[in-house]
This record gives C-alpha cells, structure tokens and sequence, in this order.
C-alpha cells in the first residue's frame, strides 16, 4: 500500500487506533493533539485545517465567529481542549454537559464503535469534573473577549434533557 496520501495514511492509522478502546483513544488523540499544538506545530495544524474565508465569519451576540461550524457538546465535556479544537478550524466549541456537581458516569466500556454504520454509540453517562472545576478553568484560560469558543451548558442531573431546567451561559457572562 502507497503510503503518501494522506486518506491511505488515515485508514492505516485508523485501523491501528481501533484495536484499543475508543474512550481511550479519544483521550490518547487529544493528548497528541495537545503535545503538537504545544511543541510548535500549532500553526501548521491551523494553516492545514483552518478555513479562512471573509465569506464565513459572522457577528452574532456580540461576537465574532471565524465560521459557523462548531462541536457540538459531548466531545470537550470539561473544557479540555479548547486550543486544541480552535487549531482544528472550529468556529466555535460547546462544552459539556456540565452539572453541578462532578459525576464518574457509567461503568466502562460505555463508548461502542459502528464501524459499518461509521457510528458510535455512547453511554457515557454525563461524566464531568462539575461546574465549580469546569468554570474555574474557563476563566484560566487566556481567551480573546471577542472570541467564542464556548458556551457552558448548566443540565441539572435529575433533568438531564430538560429544556425548561437547562441554562445556558455564554463564555461572556462567565468571564464577568
Ligand atoms: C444541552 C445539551 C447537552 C448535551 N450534552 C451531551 C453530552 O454530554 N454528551 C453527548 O454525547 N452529547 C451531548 N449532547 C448531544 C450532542 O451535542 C449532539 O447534539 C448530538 O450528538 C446530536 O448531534 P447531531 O445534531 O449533529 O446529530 C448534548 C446536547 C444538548 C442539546
């Protein structure tokens, strides 16, 4: 196998990370991410992934969004990775699902891989350092005013889903 385009580097890459199991290598590949970014390669990351395009930026709230593709909540549950996520060309990142108090979630294995589907399953069961850890942090990091990487999702535990329950503060108002 040709090894020098990048889809045949992936899929090699991909067959090897999904031996082991896939909260680990989520972590593991973060960790890399993050040792990149850290060593010097963060402009590289970002000239290769990000998007530069006046066409794509948008004011809304306030605020200047590079582009409008973001994470959804689930993947940077505790504010992890917000560096990292902005190097990977995301407009914007939500963090969570954050409660009020820090929870262990599920037993593991709780995420499970659909190779066929392309899918995955998670179970992870709100697992999260809690929002005294996670608001802590936030305000730690050495963010632009005007840039919005986060919203921080406040779902109390008895009310995982509820609209009606769940708030939602900006990187703003946390930032007050
Ligand atoms: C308030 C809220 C909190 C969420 N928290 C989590 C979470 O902790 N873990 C998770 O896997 N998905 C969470 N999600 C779901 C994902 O963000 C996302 O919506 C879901 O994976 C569906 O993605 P899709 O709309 O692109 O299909 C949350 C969604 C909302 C609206």
């Amino acid at each position: 196998m040709a090894l020098s385009s990048p889809p045949d580097m992936y899929q090699l890459l991909r067959q090897f990370l999904f031996i082991f199991d896939a909260e680990a290598v989520h972590h593991f590949a973060m960790h890399c991410l993050q040792f990149l970014c850290r060593a010097g390669f963060r402009k590289i990351i970002t000239a290769r992934f990000s998007i530069r395009q006046a066409g794509l930026s948008k004011e809304l709230f306030g605020l200047h969004f590079k582009n409008p593709v973001g994470l959804a909540a689930g993947f940077d549950k505790n504010a992890r990775w917000l560096d990292e996520l902005e190097a990977l060309g995301f407009g914007f990142v939500e963090i969570g699902t954050v409660t009020p108090k820090p929870q262990a979630g599920n037993d593991k294995p709780r995420l499970f891989r659909l190779p066929q589907d392309k899918a995955l399953i998670n179970r992870m069961g709100f697992n999260n350092d809690g929002v005294k850890v996670v608001a802590e942090r936030l305000r730690q990091e050495n963010l632009s005013p005007r840039v919005p990487r986060t919203a921080l999702r406040f779902c109390s535990r008895e009310k995982r889903f509820s609209r009606q329950s769940g708030k939602v503060r900006t990187m703003m108002e946390l930032r007050k």
